[in-house]
């Protein structure tokens, strides 16, 4: 059941501190604060190419995932949507590696891009929340997430479950390649194991994000701007406003703003700016304040230093917890989901089961 909770959805949000700690409980020892990946029939050092393919919000895991992997591990990623992806031909080198991520397993365009992999030689892993799916049952090494079953249409703790699990294995991945220092992993890891509390507090501030969520809900477009590891977590927010609220939105990575979207910006566009204090910091503030410039309505989620920093010039900010750059799209997720549950409940929209929309999408 639902429990105390309005909708599904607003339960499973309250559920992703469970289902991170139970997911790093498994891809962590505690007291060693090692990471602990299944074993795997390759080397990483061998490894000439990961490929990880997914659709709509475990695709955004995916695209999460090649920032870590290339940063930490220095390896060639390729993130690509499943439907795109199994039709591509896509060239895939010898000994490559192709990791399919999804939620229910079963979904119809990411099985078949997997099943393509297969036939170019590549290892399969899956990163699943059911086990005994269709993906698990194709894949050399299943990874699951522990987020428990997901109700609602929406996907929201199985995509911080999922980040959990890439992030252990691009850990993993940097370990075995030499690419991360023993300070630059016990901190990574530190990181990863703060994440359930500091989720806990953003979940604590809900009445702040609904606030802010009830500023943008008469909006007809919303822009969500992020950049680096984070430009995910707006096509994340983006998506979810669109699917729960029906208000049209679009996630851009912020430096993509001049060549186009920029356009767009006047008094009626509320623009959400993901802006954790991180290597881009500048450069988002930068097209923030483009946004103000232009007379548009910033509305920024950052920590206290990034709100201390931009806040006059934004229309509404949420602030958030200080967190180590490396694991701020686990966190970002979360008020952006709420964000678009509360313009959702605003509208009056259903929105554990939005229209024309199915939780396992297994046909193509
Ligand atoms: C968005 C959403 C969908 C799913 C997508 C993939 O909120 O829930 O975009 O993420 O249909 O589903 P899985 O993860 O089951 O492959």
């Amino acid at each position: 059941g639902k429990g105390n909770h309005r909708h599904f959805m607003l339960k499973e949000m309250h559920e992703h501190p469970e289902a991170v700690s139970n997911t790093l409980r498994s891809y962590l020892d505690p007291t060693t604060r090692a990471v602990t990946p299944p074993d795997l029939p390759f080397d990483w050092k061998d490894v000439p190419r990961l490929t990880i393919t997914a659709c709509g919000t475990a695709f955004y895991a995916a695209l999460i995932a090649k920032y870590w992997f290339e940063q930490l591990a220095r390896l060639p990623v390729e993130a690509d949507i499943g439907s795109e992806f199994r039709y591509r031909e896509a060239p895939m080198p010898a000994g490559g590696v192709c990791i399919a991520v999804s939620q229910s397993g079963e979904t119809a365009d990411t099985l078949a891009a997997l099943r393509y992999a297969k036939t170019q030689g590549q290892t399969i892993l899956s990163v699943v929340n059911v086990p005994e799916s269709a993906m698990a049952r194709e894949s050399s090494v299943v990874m699951p997430t522990l987020a428990g079953p997901e109700i609602a249409v929406a996907s929201t703790k199985a995509l911080t479950a999922q980040l959990v699990v890439l992030a252990t294995l691009a850990i993993a991945a940097a370990r075995a390649r030499g690419t991360l220092s023993r300070e630059r992993e016990a901190e990574l890891v530190a990181a990863l194991v703060e994440v359930p509390s500091r989720i806990a507090e953003v979940l604590n501030n809900d009445d702040a994000i609904a606030a802010v969520a009830h500023r943008i809900a008469d909006a007809r477009d919303v822009l969500y701007l992020g950049r680096g590891v984070c430009y995910p977590i707006a096509l994340e927010g983006a998506l979810k406003l669109k699917e729960l609220s029906y208000i049209h939105a679009e996630g851009y990575p912020a430096g993509e703003m001049k060549h186009g979207p920029i356009a767009l910006i006047t008094e009626e566009v509320p623009v959400v700016v993901v802006a954790p204090t991180d290597s881009l910091a500048d450069k988002i503030a930068s097209n923030l304040e483009q946004v103000h410039a232009r007379g548009g309505k910033p509305v920024l989620l950052s920590d206290a230093a990034g709100v201390a920093r931009l806040g006059a010039k934004a229309f509404a900010a949420l602030t958030m917890p200080a967190v180590d750059p490396f694991v701020a799209p686990i966190l970002y997720a979360v008020p952006v989901q709420l964000l678009a549950y509360h313009a959702a409940v605003a509208k009056g929209t259903d929105v554990d089961q939005p229209r024309n929309l199915a939780k396992s999408v297994v046909v193509e």
